[in-house]
């Protein structure tokens, strides 16, 4: 992998540097409720900005397809952004942008609406590429989470323009790279989450490539049905029996061990504090659900991490949004720190759920590397060409 970064630009004073971000963050009533994505993409900011450079922002918020819709303005994330980066964020919209750039001194950021209300950005039209090209010298992108989108501002303009990844980008790709690209055997990848559906390629790609997976949550429950046993209530896909079988011969095939779980923690109903029991799996009581790993199943889980040199961690391994079906999840996820912290384990992480599950066990910090990103990181961890990376690589022009 081989792209441009910040330390190839040496003369930014005066340079109109357009950086593609996602700051695509949890709100409510007007609120962002969650900044870490802010936070990622502050270092580049701060960096382009200190070098004299005029930084315009663009970035989605949400999916308004090609239409202005008010509420996915990003204007309230302006401030967040401003309070994150502590200096001043000004704001426009595309028509306005050529005069507020006009206006903008060295240093100054301006963050521009909403990319996706415009209707050539996810049709990636070069027009519109071109026109966002027009108000700038150079391209940055700093987007990882959307790189897996084709879009004008992910992937088009970084055709038009000289174009670096980002600090943010940078990391990213380098950390995934030590991951699965080249990384330190014995790999183990943990893949939890409730359905196995949506992680078919995942899995198929997965199993080829580490040496375990680690199967959880929701989704085990489909692969323990597919191998005959009686999951009763439990959230299960049976109709991917045929699914779980192929890819549990693929495994076979490249000499990847499938870890599923042998105790299960069972309640009647999915509620928090639910009376709940802890059966073996194929002794799941009538009308019973599997709603978390049992302590046996972590403990394999653990033994596992213990093997390994490098950890792939994508969905957790049971309901842990509520108690006490967080346990698995919890155990394993502290494990995996404590060994990062000893220095005997590269532990990367990412996707949807797996940053608020290792949150909650308190331990996002102690990873190697947490990804924000949902679906590029699920698509990277497929082995899928993201095309905003790509574009990267290709240098864009100049
Ligand atoms: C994300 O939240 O994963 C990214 O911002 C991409 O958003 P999208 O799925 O709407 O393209």
């Amino acid at each position: 992998m081989s792209f441009k970064t910040l330390d190839d630009l040496t003369e930014l004073a005066g340079k109109r540097a357009l950086v593609r971000v996602d700051i695509n963050v949890p709100m409510q009533d007007g609120r962002v409720t969650d900044a870490t994505r802010i936070e990622r993409v502050a270092p580049t900011i701060e960096e382009l900005s200190g070098k004299g450079a005029k930084v315009i922002l663009l970035a989605h918020f949400g999916r308004p397809k090609g239409k202005v819709v008010a509420e996915m303005s990003l204007k309230p994330v302006a401030a967040a952004v401003e309070e994150v980066l502590d200096h001043r964020v000004h704001f426009a919209t595309l028509d306005e942008a050529e005069a507020a750039i006009s206006k903008m001194a060295d240093g100054d950021v301006l963050l521009l609406e909403n990319t996706r209300f415009e209707p050539g950005e996810e049709k990636n039209d070069s027009d519109l590429a071109s026109r966002y090209a027009s108000l700038g010298d150079l391209y940055v992108n700093d987007a990882f989470s959307a790189a897996h989108r084709a879009h004008a501002s992910t992937e088009g303009l970084a055709h038009k323009l000289p174009a670096y990844a980002g600090r943010t980008m940078q990391t990213e790709l380098e950390a995934l790279q030590k991951g699965l690209g080249d990384p330190k055997r014995p790999v183990v990848a943990i893949v939890g989450g409730a359905k196995v559906s949506t992680k078919i390629d995942l899995l198929t790609n997965l199993v080829k490539k580490v040496d375990a997976v680690v199967v959880g949550g929701g989704m085990a429950n489909t692969f323990l049905a597919a191998n005959g046993t009686d999951v009763q209530a439990s959230l299960c896909e049976a109709e991917l029996g045929q699914t779980a079988r192929e890819i549990e011969a693929e495994a076979e095939k490249a000499g990847c061990s499938v870890v599923l779980p042998v105790d299960a923690v069972v309640a009647g109903e999915f509620k928090a504090g639910a009376p709940s029991d802890t059966v073996a799996v194929d002794a799941v009581p009538e009308g019973q659900m599997i709603l978390d790993a049992g302590p046996q199943s972590v403990e394999k889980v653990k033994s596992w991490i213990e093997q390994a040199n490098t950890l792939i961690w994508n969905g957790p391994l049971g309901a842990f949004e509520i108690e006490p079906f967080d346990a698995a999840t919890v155990a394993a996820a502290r494990y995996a720190a404590e060994r990062t912290r000893a220095g005997e384990l590269i532990s990367v992480a990412g996707g949807g759920d797996t940053v608020a599950a290792l949150n909650h066990a308190g331990v996002a910090g102690d990873f190697t590397y947490v990804s924000t990103a949902g679906g590029a990181f699920l698509e990277w961890m497929e082995g899928k060409t993201l095309p905003g990376v790509k574009a990267l690589e290709d240098g864009g022009k100049g």
